[in-house]
This record gives structure tokens, C-alpha cells and sequence, in this order.
């Protein structure tokens, strides 16, 4: 069952959203059923390099992680995932963590339901003895209920990026929101999407069999379904560019013709000009400066970057000062 707050959430961040200029929603709504199995075949694509490279790094260096952090706290472990989606990244992890015969509880939290129940499943599929909860919740909600072990070492998980759908003062805030929340000493391995070519940037963010656009364009399909809007999808295209002055690769939505949708819900009739643009996504891209710049802005201190072989990609290893 999807979080009723959420829910309203939506319908509230629709309205805003319309009403500003330009238009925008924001990318966290991509995440409902549908959106969240379209992710799942997104991360699959041969475009969509940031799984492959932030999977090759967490298998190749997790022994060396968990030998980091079971350092002067050999007993237990509390593994706290946001935005977890439906992936096996962390199960080498837990697979070292285990074998250091180390005690583990593992909280996933994450906006969708749907990801959070294929999760649970192959969570204790894969280790059925292992200690799981799955929080239905937005990440700053999340940062004031879920439980901060203080017997235990804290390990936060934040990854395939999805710090770069911040913008940079929200993230440093996020961020130190979170070390607030821990205690000192705690570790956060978190993801970062590294700058790079467009020629490799553009197509993950609008591959060649359409599963992207799909999934950018699901949006208009839940406010129809969810809100009881009348968007024509076929009135709308994708679109994925890198933004230099942002440093971000930016989603949009945009509409071929002059067009009025009327959203039931919201009792909102809203105009579109032809080829006005909704902004759905910012993913932000990242160079070992600017790593640096966040940890140290947010009170964290590097304890090592780890990238895959093609160095697309960065997991990095904070510890909550
Ligand atoms: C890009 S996916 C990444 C999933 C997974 N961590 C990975 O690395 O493949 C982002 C995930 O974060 C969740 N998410 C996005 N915004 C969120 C928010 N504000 N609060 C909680 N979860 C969120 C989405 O539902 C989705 O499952």
C-alpha cells in the first residue's frame, strides 16, 4: 500500500508544479509501480552505464569496505539504505559482512512500495536469516524515524547517484542533515555519477529502444490515472540534455502543440505553448573536487573514493565526523 502522506504529496507537488514557471515535477514521482519496473529494465540497458560500473565497483571492494568499518566496532552492524530501489547492489556487502560473522539488520527505505516489496523478496530469498525492514518513505521523513543503532556501527547506503537529483545546496543540506542523525564515527557509502563525455552521458539518459522516454513520459500517465488528468502522451516528446552551467544531465517533457489539460483532481485547467518544456529530472555529475567539496561541507571526512575500471564512476567511503 502506497504512503497516504505521500499520496497528497503528490497531488500538492503537481499543482505547484504546473502553476510555476517554467513547469516542473519533481523526479522523485517517477518511482510509482510502473515507473519503478521501467527503472528496473532502465538499469538494464547497454546505455545505462551507472549500474554496471557502481555494481563492478561495490563486488571488487567490499572486503576492503567491510574490513574499514568492522575497525574498532567488530560486533554489529546496522545497514540503513535510502532510496534503495530494487537492486541487488549491496548483497555483496552483506555477503562480506556475514562472512566476518559480524551481526547485520538492514533498513531499506525508498518512495515506491513496489520496489520495496521486490527488495524484501529477494532480500530473504538471497539471506533469509538476515534482519530486514522496508521504510515506505520520502529521505528527510525517513532521517527523523528510522532507527540510528548506538550499540551498533551505522553503515548508510546512497546509491546510483541519486544524490545528484539534488540541486548543491539541497544535497550539502541532505547530507548534513543525515551526519546529524548519526553518530560519530558512523560510515556513508555513497554513489556519485562522474563528469563525462556527452556522447556517453546523453544516450543514458534517452537509449535507443525508448525505455527511457517511456519512463520520463510515465509521469503525465500517473497524473492521468492518479490525479484524473486528460494529457495526450502522443502530444508530448522526451528530451535529455547536459546542462554545462549546472553540471547536470536535465529531463524534460515537451509539448509538440498549443495544448489545455484539465487535471480532476486538482480542479485545474493548465495551458501548454507549443514546444513548452516540463522539467522532470536533474541528475547532476560529479569530479573528485566536488566530492571533496560535499563531504567536507556536509561534516564528513573521505576515507577513500573507489571508481570502476572505465572511472565512470565513484563509491565513496565518508565517515560522520
Ligand atoms: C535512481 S533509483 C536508484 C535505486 C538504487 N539505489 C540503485 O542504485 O539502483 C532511485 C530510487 O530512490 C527512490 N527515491 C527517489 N526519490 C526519493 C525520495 N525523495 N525519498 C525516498 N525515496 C526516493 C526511488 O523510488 C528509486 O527506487
Amino acid at each position: 500500500m502506497q504512503n497516504d502522506k505521500l499520496s497528497g504529496q503528490f497531488a500538492a507537488d503537481v499543482d505547484a508544479g504546473l502553476k510555476s514557471s517554467p513547469k516542473k515535477i519533481p523526479s522523485r514521482y517517477f518511482y510509482d509501480s510502473t515507473g519503478s519496473q521501467l527503472f528496473k529494465q532502465i538499469t538494464q540497458l547497454p546505455e545505462y552505464y551507472l549500474t554496471k560500473c557502481e555494481e563492478e565497483i561495490i563486488l571488487d571492494n567490499s572486503p576492503r569496505i567491510v574490513g574499514i568499518i568492522s575497525v574498532n566496532f567488530p560486533e554489529s552492524i546496522n545497514l540503513i539504505e535510502f532510496g534503495a530501489g530494487d537492486t541487488e547492489k549491496p548483497f555483496p556487502l552483506i555477503t562480506q559482512i556475514l562472512a566476518a560473522q559480524l551481526s547485520l539488520t538492514y533498513t531499506a527505505i525508498d518512495i515506491s512500495d513496489t520496489a520495496l516489496s521486490d527488495l524484501s523478496f529477494r532480500v530473504l530469498e538471497k539471506f533469509p536469516d538476515l534482519k530486514f525492514q522496508g521504510l515506505n518513505q520520502e529521505y528527510f521523513e525517513a532521517l527523523n524515524s528510522v532507527k540510528i543503532g548506538n550499540n551498533s556501527r551505522n553503515l548508510v547506503l546512497f546509491l546510483g547517484s541519486n544524490i545528484g537529483n539534488f540541486k548543491h545546496n539541497q544535497s550539502i543540506d541532505f547530507l548534513d542533515q543525515m551526519r546529524k542523525s548519526l553518530n560519530p564515527g558512523d560510515y556513508l557509502l555513497i554513489g556519485f555519477d562522474l563528469k563525462k563525455d556527452n556522447s556517453i552521458l546523453i544516450p543514458a539518459y534517452d537509449d535507443a529502444s525508448g525505455i527511457t522516454r517511456e519512463f520520463n513520459i510515465n509521469l503525465l500517465k500517473r497524473i492521468n490515472r492518479d490525479l484524473g488528468g486528460n494529457f495526450n502522451i502522443n502530444n508530448f516528446y522526451h528530451s535529455a540534455i547536459y546542462n554545462d552551467t549546472s553540471g547536470a544531465m536535465e529531463s524534460y517533457l515537451i509539448s509538440k502543440c498549443v495544448q489545455n489539460i484539465y487535471i480532476e483532481k486538482l480542479n485545474q485547467t493548465c495551458t501548454f505553448l507549443a514546444g513548452e518544456r516540463i522539467h522532470t529530472e536533474s541528475s547532476h555529475k560529479y569530479d573528485l573536487n566536488d566530492i571533496d567539496y560535499l563531504a567536507e561541507a556536509s561534516g564528513f571526512k573521505i576515507l577513500e573514493s573507489f571508481l570502476d575500471s572505465r572511472k565512470y564512476f565513484a563509491c565513496s567511503l565518508w565517515q560522520a565526523k
